[in-house]
């Protein structure tokens, strides 16, 4: 079988004079207004399609990523595919050429068709949703001005759950003289375990008011089944606001379906827009449980009133419906498959291997393309930084260590589109290996 480097750089679009490209590219260089044609994903299931290497080799081919690394952090932020970067460039070039003549006159459109574009994929109204940079600023900023916590009351957040977040809920409860209540998820998780602990949880703080919860954590990966833990917390008269930064793009979402009030997206991970962009939802019945910005005397009944961000960068923000562009040609269900496909391809060969634990469920309801794994039950943070130094120096792959869950450290695994299964063939290989180490 032909590399994937092989398949790459015989590629017809890829010229010989590209070859000669500074840095090393997975996908030889495009130049400038030539990406390559998409190819058409054709009539197969989502499952079946996720099998299909003629198809996802071409998707791969979309990203200019390094060669020198084989990267499987896929989790901190997405490489935009090369029909968005250059979307992205041409922003870029006439943001700068016409200043703020653009800023002022053509701009506003181009942000509310961003807008409309990312309300359509969320499936709810554009007037419920408004851009933020990060997901931490969309999420802190539904935390720290949310009204509905008092003296004696009560704010409750997970292990799994976000630092950041976890941060703001401690502030906002200090600031209202509440107290915060914490639940560790279980390990190995189940979904019957995940809502356990959240019922008992909730039953032992009767006077909940907040509670923080994930959609797809950023240490295991694991999807927390958001909707029914939003029907135990709203029986129990809890609010739920929910971090969803690693689910848009990762798997399926409409946001309707969680049944929370609040949410926070990211559009600079799973969705492949330019680093630079979140969505904040208030689902337009709450708007009332979140304060406006301190001091604003802006429309009570405006989304954009609860944040303010002042000047984002243009570009990022016109460039968000060329990524939605790129994800439709794929179709998310087709990519939330292939994601799957890629991290099953690695997982279940490492769960027969002796010295690793995986951490995340293989329930296709509970994990998409993330997954924590530990060796040989090593939940040390010097022993998870070793085992990614090692991985990167010895084996030339590259992962990060993650902190924070009750029971230990872990190392996260995250594949991309751009990656292939033999990308997933080589940890593996570097995981039996490491685990039969004295
Ligand atoms: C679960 C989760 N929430 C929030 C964030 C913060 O996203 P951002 O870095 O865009 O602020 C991250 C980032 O990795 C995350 O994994």
């Amino acid at each position: 079988m032909p590399s994937r480097r092989d398949f790459l750089r015989s590629a017809a679009l890829v010229s010989a004079a590209s070859l000669a490209a500074p840095l090393p590219l997975r996908a030889g260089p495009v130049p400038p207004g030539s990406a390559r044609p998409l190819p058409h994903p054709g009539n197969a299931s989502p499952r079946e399609a996720a099998r299909d290497e003629d198809y996802w080799r071409e998707i791969a081919g979309q990203y200019r990523v390094t060669d020198e690394i084989t990267n499987l952090e896929g989790g901190f932020f997405g490489a935009m595919a090369t029909p968005v970067l250059e979307a992205y460039k041409g922003n870029l070039e006439r943001v700068n050429r016409k200043t703020s003549w653009f800023a002022r006159t053509e701009f506003p459109a181009r942000a509310r068709e961003a807008r409309e574009r990312t309300a359509a994929a969320l499936g709810v109204d554009p007037d419920e949703i408004v851009f933020a940079r990060n997901a931490t600023e969309a999420l802190r900023t539904l935390i720290l001005q949310y009204n509905g916590v008092g003296p004696g009351d009560v704010v409750m957040y997970a292990d799994l759950d976000y630092p950041a977040m976890q941060e703001a809920m401690r502030g906002l409860a200090a600031r209202h003289g509440a107290t915060v209540a914490t639940l560790d998820i279980p390990e190995p998780a189940t979904r019957e375990g995940i809502l356990g602990a959240y019922r008992a949880t909730l039953d032992a703080h009767p006077r909940t008011r907040l509670l923080l919860l994930t959609h797809a954590n950023n240490k295991t990966g694991l999807l927390h089944p958001v909707r029914e833990i939003h029907e135990l917390a709203q029986a129990r008269g809890v609010e739920v606001v929910v971090d969803a930064a690693h689910s848009f793009g990762q798997v399926p979402l409409a946001l309707p379906e969680l049944g929370a009030p609040y949410v926070g997206v990211n559009l600079h991970k799973w969705v492949g827009a330019p680093v630079g962009v979140a969505a904040m939802y208030i689902r337009r019945d709450a708007l009332g449980g979140i304060d406006r910005v301190p001091g604003s005397t802006g429309p009570r009944d405006r989304t954009d009133s609860r944040i303010q961000v002042g000047t984002m960068d243009f570009a990022t923000l016109m460039t968000v419906p060329a990524a939605l562009d790129f994800q439709d040609t794929i179709g998310i269900e087709r990519k939330a498959a292939r994601l799957r496909y890629l991290r099953d391809s690695w997982v279940l060969p490492a769960r027969e291997t002796e010295g690793v634990d995986i951490l995340t469920p293989d329930d296709p309801e509970l994990v998409g393309a993330i997954t924590g794994f530990r060796l040989r039950g090593d939940g040390s943070r010097a022993g998870n930084a070793a085992v990614v130094r090692t991985l990167e120096e010895e084996f030339g792959i590259f992962t990060v260590a993650r902190s924070g869950l009750a029971r230990g450290d872990c190392v996260r695994v995250t594949p991309a589109l751009h990656n292939l299964p033999a990308d997933m063939e080589r940890l593996v290989d570097a995981l039996r290996e490491m685990a039969g180490r004295p």
